[in-house]
């Protein structure tokens, strides 16, 4: 369901603007346990390269969220049978056909660039819009499509729209100019539909590349070297379906581990691969609060002092760029003077004019953000600009005096399942209103 409802005010109609806020009484202690969904990052992808299989492929422990939605109402447009129950997808692509995707809803999220892959590894051809998603700054595709050519298929923009074209696709050696999840994963989907095999070197190393990995795996693929550097992909047109339960989210489950440190809280985040959350639980620790590790939880107990902390973003096993901004509000909160140095994203601080907002005292010079600490902040009337963004002014809202009011909150619906009945589990004083 959109979140957001806007419609036009025309001569002949009266037509009604519906906004959701997300309303949050701050100074909450959140304490509790919370499970954590299946990956945003993992689902995404699968869903596309489920399409690869002749017959039909059962995802579980998807979670509930937007992009979810949209990429299922995609691959119906295609002629994919999709049945959802209880977190299971069904993903019937035995009728399914190629079809022209140049706008629509291609056009609302950043994964629809994993048709791509899918598509051109399925049927050799795919047309697919160039894909929307959160404005980091720029974000270009130039890796994908070198991984295509590299393929052997032909890469036009027409209108801006992605056509991709081979008569075959044969394996090849690939090497990654920069470091790209993205490109990685859409290399890895074409190559499973090409004759030979493929290697990708420099290829990216996260989590949820390796849950890809998983699946084609148990399609047929033979893929080896996934969370390394080098990736080898030996094709198949003959891949089946299969059953596949899609790995913990653990940006989500950082979200969740950075709320308790915010809050003077203490939560336990369960469902969660504790080595996925390295760099965040080294961090947490770095600024002074208690995390213990357990075998699938881990549970993070805030304090009321915070030493500052420096944090430079990195691909997999680096501080992931996704949680630098949530992370950024308990360096509002340290005291003394703190650095985040964003090494992925051109432009990954528009959330900060927000945090200002609520009275942190923060400047941006390029790619570094610095904090002088403590702030008191102050619950206020603030903007999400991104699904990150969003849950860093979550995050500020909840360790807020006073009520904050947030608005374009469609971005946060697109990655977080549940948020307000997980948080108000947790004690939090949260709620949505609709305004007409
Ligand atoms: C994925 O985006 C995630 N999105 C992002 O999650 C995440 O922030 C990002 O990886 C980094 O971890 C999905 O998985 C759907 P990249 P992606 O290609 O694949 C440059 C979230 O909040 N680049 O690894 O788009 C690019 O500009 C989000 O959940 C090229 O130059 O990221 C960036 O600087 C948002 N050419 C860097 O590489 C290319 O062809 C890494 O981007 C591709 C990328």
């Amino acid at each position: 369901m959109r979140s957001e409802i806007i419609l036009l005010l025309t001569s002949s109609r009266l037509e009604v603007i519906r906004l959701e806020k997300l309303m949050i009484r701050g100074g909450e202690q959140l304490s509790g346990h919370v499970t954590i969904s299946g990956a945003k990052n993992s689902a995404v992808a699968l869903i596309p390269a489920a399409i690869l299989a002749n017959s039909a492929v059962y995802l579980e422990n998807l979670p509930d969220i937007k992009d979810v939605h949209l990429l299922a109402e995609i691959l119906e447009e295609l002629g994919a049978k999709i049945e959802l129950s209880n977190g299971t997808m069904l993903i019937d692509p035995a009728e399914m056909r190629p079809k022209h995707l140049p706008n629509g809803k291609v056009k609302e999220l950043r994964a629809s660039y994993y048709l791509m892959g899918a598509l051109l590894g399925k049927f050799g051809e795919a047309y697919v819009g160039l894909p929307g998603g959160c404005n980091l700054g720029s974000r270009p595709v130039d890796q994908h499509i070198k991984g295509f050519e590299g393929l052997g298929a032909t890469v036009k923009n027409e209108s801006g729209a992605l056509h991709l074209q081979a008569d075959k696709l044969v394996g090849n050696r690939i090497f990654l100019d920069v470091v790209s999840v993205g490109a990685t994963i859409n290399i890895m989907l074409a190559a499973a539909g090409a004759k030979g095999q493929t290697i990708i070197e420099n290829a990216a190393k996260e989590p949820e590349i390796i849950d890809v990995a998983t699946l084609l795996n148990s399609m047929g693929v033979k893929i080896t070297g996934v969370g390394t550097d080098i990736i080898k992909i030996q094709g198949s047109d003959q891949l089946t379906g299969c059953r596949h339960s899609i790995i913990p989210d653990r940006i989500e489950a950082g979200t969740y581990m950075i709320f308790a440190a915010a809050t003077n809280g203490d939560i336990t985040v369960d469902n969660v691969i504790p080595k996925h959350l390295e760099s965040i639980t080294a961090k947490l620790t770095e600024l002074g609060a208690l995390v213990t590790e357990m075998d699938d939880s881990i549970r993070v107990i805030g304090q009321s002092y915070y030493k500052p902390v420096d944090i430079k973003t990195h691909t997999y096993p680096g501080f992931p760029t996704d949680l630098q901004q949530p992370f950024s509000v308990l360096l509002t909160h340290a005291e003394g003077t703190s650095m985040i140095t964003e090494n992925i994203f051109s432009s990954r601080f528009r959330h900060v004019d927000e945090l200002r907002r609520m009275g942190a005292n923060i400047r941006v010079e390029g790619r570094n953000a610095i904090f002088e600490g403590p702030a008191s902040l102050q619950g206020a009337s603030v903007k999400m600009t991104d699904l990150r963004a969003g849950a860093a002014l979550v995050t500020a809202a909840l360790s807020a005096e006073g009520i904050s009011q947030i608005s374009e909150i469609h971005h946060i619906d697109r990655g977080y399942e549940n948020l307000e009945k997980k948080l108000v589990k947790l004690g939090a004083k949260v709620w949505r209103v609709f305004e007409e």
